[in-house]
């Protein structure tokens, strides 16, 4: 066995961050509502699973979204675990915000949770708990339904790309 030395104290800049945070790969889901008659959503590849007692799932906003403070507005939140044909919506959901539901199938509850109707996981959730951690507030759901609608492979993001990458 060799013992190497982890160096510390680097300067953590945000560019290099980004890549290290990249390197883990993960899904993108779709966060989404109808709200004073507005389909309002975004993309978050921060989604991940958090406690089944109670039913909880998380993701990161961060705290510059013009989109979430009318987001947070809706009583439920639709979210849409996208499937690997989907990064060209995933694209739209993040692009400009007049054109983010156009072409898009959707389904909405009585409560303003909003799904796609092809995505692999469709959740109703209400905010559970907002957390502040720096410049994102992490977002902790509480699921009322889940319906799994398909069996088709994930859309992955990786190294701020959609399928897995070996470099950046
Ligand atoms: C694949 C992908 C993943 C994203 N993940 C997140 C995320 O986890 N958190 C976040 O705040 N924004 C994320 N974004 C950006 C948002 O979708 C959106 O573009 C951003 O919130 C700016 O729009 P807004 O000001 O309307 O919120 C992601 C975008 C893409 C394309």
């Amino acid at each position: 066995m060799t013992i190497g030395v982890f160096p510390t104290n680097q300067d953590l800049d945000p560019v290099r961050l980004r890549q290290a945070f990249g390197i883990f790969p993960s899904g993108v889901v779709a966060v989404a509502a109808e709200v004073d008659g507005e389909l309002i959503g975004l993309a978050a590849s921060s989604f991940t699973s958090v406690s089944l007692d109670p039913p909880l799932v998380s993701f990161s906003i961060a705290n510059t979204s013009k989109t979430w403070p009318d987001l947070r507005r809706s009583s439920h939140l639709g979210v849409t675990v996208l499937a690997h044909h989907h990064d060209a919506v995933a694209r739209q959901l993040a692009g400009p915000v007049a054109q983010r539901f156009d072409g898009i199938d959707i389904a909405r509850s009585d409560e303003g949770a909003v799904t796609l109707t092809d995505g692999l996981a469709l959740f109703d959730t209400t905010i559970h708990d907002e957390v502040e951690a720096g410049d994102h507030t992490i977002i902790l759901l509480r699921l009322h339904s889940v319906q799994n609608a398909d069996h088709s492979l994930p859309l992955v993001f990786h190294r701020s790309q959609f399928g897995l990458r070996h470099t950046a």
